[in-house]
């Protein structure tokens, strides 16, 4: 399980997660609700050691995630992996080779490192299989695999940049605002991929800015504002709130 106590989060004078505590089980789906700024980036990045934390805890199983020892490449090779904010693909490579960088990232620590051996990655054994998971997961994917990522579209980038991630076979997978900028059913399409893992047992981090689409698949919710926690409970449970009614769901 994914398990986040207390932690608090910094960037200078600005405290931007307050004591927030929440955790995700295998198999189940978690969204984190709240309006712009309300710190629900900075929280995925603290988890993923993006950003450090100030306090408090985070730990994945028996392994703490935070700390001293803390990377992302460590999260990444513990198996939990980010779909960051705005996608971050490498635009001017190919769909295929983005999901090759994906699968090898975190064995490598500078992109450098890796760009020697592109070729010689598509033929690792391991690789090719994630590779033919993701493409039958998002057959679009395997459509445009000779593709630059800069030229798909807004809902291809985004299912490339969920590929990737799939790639270093995570069992937590945590997306920021996966559905920003896309049509709503382009969204709701992406989003229903989410409830397929979580059949495979992954344990799902959704934030969202959409109350109505995440909790829509998410099994529960937690609400942020000003980098607290204002509220949690069953998906069923928020969407009957008065209080997330008036506020996130119109
Ligand atoms: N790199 C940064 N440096 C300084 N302040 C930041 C930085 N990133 C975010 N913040 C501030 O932290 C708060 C939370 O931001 P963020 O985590 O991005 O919220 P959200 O993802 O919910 O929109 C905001 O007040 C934002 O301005
Ligand atoms: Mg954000």
């Amino acid at each position: 399980m994914l398990r986040i106590d207390e932690i608090g989060v910094y960037y200078g004078q600005v405290q931007a997660v307050r004591r927030v505590t929440l955790h995700v089980m295998p198999g189940e789906i978690v969204t984190v609700l709240g309006g712009n700024g309300a710190g629900k980036s900075s929280l995925l990045s603290a988890i993923v050691g993006l950003v450090p934390t100030a306090h408090g805890r985070v730990s994945w199983g028996e392994q703490r995630l935070d700390g001293p020892e803390s990377s992302t490449h460590r999260t990444a090779r513990l198996g939990v992996a980010l779909v960051p904010e705005g996608r971050q693909l490498f635009s001017t490579m190919t769909v295929r080779v983005n999901l090759l960088i994906g699968g090898y990232q975190h064995h490598a620590r500078r992109l450098h490192d890796l760009l020697g051996p592109i070729s010689q990655l598509a033929q690792h054994q391991g690789l090719r299989q994630r590779l033919e998971r993701v493409y039958d997961l998002f057959p679009r994917l395997h459509e445009r695999q000779e593709q630059i990522a800069g030229s798909l579209s807004g809902g291809e980038q985004q299912m490339l940049a969920i590929g990737r991630a799939l790639m270093a076979s995570p069992r937590a997978l945590l997306l920021d605002e996966p559905s920003i900028g896309l049509a709503p059913r382009l969204a709701g399409q992406i989003l229903q991929q989410l409830v397929g893992l979580r059949q495979e047992g992954l344990a799902i981090l959704l934030v969202e800015q959409d109350a109505h689409a995440a909790l829509r698949i998410a099994d529960r919710g937690y609400v942020m504002e000003t980098g607290r926690i204002v509220a949690e409970g069953t998906a069923k449970q928020l969407l009957s709130s008065e209080r997330m009614r008036r506020a996130y769901l119109g």
